[in-house]
């Protein structure tokens, strides 16, 4: 079954009024192909400036959080429902930066990942092993326990995209091998469809950590490899090296 190729730019925390525009306008001038989807997701402040900007039909613009109610006295949160007023399709949950840094538990993500989806918003959802839990040979177990609880609250999976990011590989230039992503997208795919059936064929992984414009071909005959997230190779001219690896 195919599905489609799919490469997101995570911009974090990163970036300005002048940078993110000179990002969408070297993509807009790009000749990108037309069958692969991609998203950006530019800091909180400057998800409209870049939606204004962006001239490219194959590229959509992602929040990289939101929360799992739609308006009242959540001081400093997004809300899904304004994300959507505001024309942005997509938004990014579960990354391990917020597991971490912000102490986001599972269940809060799955719960932010279900009230995103009933918004009508697509989600990518991250998940992956810190370098401990790597080392424990608790990877699969990790995954699989981060996918349970959104499992357990959601069963349509037809707007989401996982995002496999293992931590010990975000930001550090040490990717994982084409070979071990494939292996644990497939162990991904199959614990999926044991949950939510052959719906699992149509939902696509991507591999995130230090993905950049050389070493993203490495990835091009891995078959549950359905794409990227990418970090700090967004913000270069790079990211459409990237987003051209499967040509
Ligand atoms: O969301 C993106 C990931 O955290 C990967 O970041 O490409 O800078 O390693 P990176």
């Amino acid at each position: 079954q195919a599905r489609q190729f799919f490469v997101g730019g995570n911009f974090k925390m990163n970036g300005s009024k002048e940078s993110i525009q000179t990002i969408v306008k070297n993509l807009n001038s790009a000749s990108l192909p037309s069958n692969v989807e991609v998203v950006i997701a530019p800091p909180a402040p400057y998800l409209f400036w870049a939606s204004e900007h962006n001239k490219q039909s194959t590229v959509e613009i992602s929040a990289q959080n939101c929360f799992d109610k739609a308006s009242g006295a959540y001081t400093g949160e997004i809300s899904a429902v304004s994300l959507k007023d505001l024309g942005i399709p997509w938004v990014i949950l579960g990354h391990s930066e917020r597991r971490t840094i912000f102490k986001e538990t599972d269940e809060l993500i799955a719960s932010k990942t279900k009230f995103a989806l009933d918004s009508g918003l697509k989600v990518i959802l991250c998940i992956g092993e810190t370098l401990e839990e790597k080392k424990a040979g608790k990877t699969l177990e990790v995954c699989k326990r981060q996918l349970k609880a959104v499992t357990d609250v959601v069963s349509d999976w037809t707007n989401i995209v996982i995002a496999y990011e293992p931590v010990w590989a975000i930001g550090t230039g040490l990717a994982a091998t084409a070979e071990d992503a494939q292996e644990i997208h497939k162990d991904i795919r199959e614990y999926l469809s044991t949950v939510i059936g052959s719906q699992s064929e149509s939902v696509r992984i991507l591999y995130g950590g230090s993905v950049s414009g050389k070493n993203a071909k490495d990835f091009k005959d891995k078959t549950d490899v359905d794409g990227f997230l990418v970090g700090g190779a967004s913000l270069k001219p790079e990211f459409v090296d990237i987003i051209k690896s499967r040509e």
